[in-house]
């Protein structure tokens, strides 16, 4: 075992792919500004090299990069408590990513869920970073030697594998250089659920606009997609066990309970018996007293494009700051010649 106490640090990143949604938010970013708020070190990432696994539009890409930063900073995240940039920034990502794959079996590979849920049926036209990108997501935490990533329960194995790539290394090459980090998955808000099917998480990439709640979707549009939310003719039960073969009900409460920082038990004794009818407005209303200053908030940071461009370049030199010699320690552990 490790001798080596590293230092609390934290690390997380989400995908600049399009519109930033409810489950985001809840699921990561209001715990990315819980977390600085502790005082640990905090690091956030736009993960712009994540992103191009899949097509990415030139022009889209560069305009989601800059809105994601905005929703970060919208939410609460201060880029002085914390480092917040994007990733193709910092080369260390990039190189890591690669001698990480060096270190990853293909059997270890060949068992995450998510690519499987992504490629479907059509794996042989995916590209080859898709399919290896769970190195390059190693990459990220083990370049800040991070201890804790905090991440919706979709991302659980991915930290589990960066656990198995870092012990790897470290026995292969006896050396300490990485710790073994910890996905943080706390809280209601692990798994949001679509709006439209109460199996299928909520998504960016869902191809029905109805089924997610977008951080820029105004008050009318958060209202109307609560409104038709898919449920049941029933009224709400009191207690939770009368939830457990209502996904979409469930859904709802959990959102519910994580807007208003409750536990559904709580939201249950409130709101027990009565109709969706009635339960639908209330949540509506708590929607959108949540995000329409978030959105004001990213709208008005949006018009000043070279304000978020040069928050994510001081970033990227704090955190270049804190990988470089990381990397150095990496490729001298493995044998490679350096300046
Ligand atoms: P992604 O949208 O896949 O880039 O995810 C970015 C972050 O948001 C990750 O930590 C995910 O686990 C989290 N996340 C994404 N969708 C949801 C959801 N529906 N519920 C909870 N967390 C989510
Ligand atoms: N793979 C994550 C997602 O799709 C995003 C991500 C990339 C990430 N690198 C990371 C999350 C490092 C946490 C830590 O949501």
């Amino acid at each position: 075992m490790s001798e080596v106490n590293f230092k609390k640090r934290v690390f997380s990143g989400i995908q600049p792919s399009g519109n930033l949604t409810l489950g985001n938010y809840l699921g990561a970013v209001k715990r990315f500004v819980e977390m600085q708020n502790t005082g640990i070190e905090t690091i956030y990432c736009v993960v712009d090299l994540h992103a191009i696994t899949v097509w990415q539009d030139p022009a889209a890409l560069k305009n989601q990069t800059r809105e994601l930063a905005a929703a970060y900073i919208a939410c609460g995240l201060d880029p002085k408590k914390s480092i917040l940039f994007n990733q193709s920034q910092v080369s260390a990502h990039a190189e890591l990513g690669w001698i990480l794959s060096c270190v990853t079996r293909l059997g270890w590979m060949n068992r995450m869920t998510q690519f499987k849920d992504k490629a479907g049926k059509n794996a042989e036209k995916m590209s080859l970073g898709l399919y290896a990108y769970p190195a390059l997501m190693a990459a990220d935490i083990l370049a800040y030697q991070a201890t804790h990533v905090p991440v919706g329960e979709d991302q659980k194995q991915h930290v589990e594998l960066t656990r198995d790539i870092a012990a790897k290394f470290n026995h292969d090459f006896k050396s300490e250089v990485f710790p073994l980090p910890e996905p943080i998955i706390e809280g209601t808000a692990t798994r949001i659920m679509s709006l439209r099917d109460g199996s299928k998480k909520m998504s960016k990439s869902d191809p029905s606009d109805k089924s997610r709640i977008n951080m820029t979707d105004n008050a009318d549009t958060i209202a109307s997609k609560i409104r038709k939310a898919k449920t049941d003719p029933d009224s709400l039960p009191s207690e939770i066990e009368g939830l457990s073969s209502r996904p979409e009900a469930r859904n709802l409460v959990n959102i519910y309970a994580a807007l208003s920082d409750t536990s559904i038990t709580a939201v249950l004794q409130e709101f027990g018996g009565q109709q969706f009818g009635t339960f639908k407005p209330i949540l509506a209303e708590l929607a959108v007293n949540h995000l329409a200053p978030i959105s004001n908030e990213m709208a008005r940071l949006m018009a000043d494009p070279t304000e978020i461009d040069r928050i994510l370049g001081d970033g990227a030199q704090r955190a270049n700051i804190i990988a470089s010699p990381v990397l150095e320690k990496v490729k001298n552990a493995i044998g490679i010649v350096a300046r």
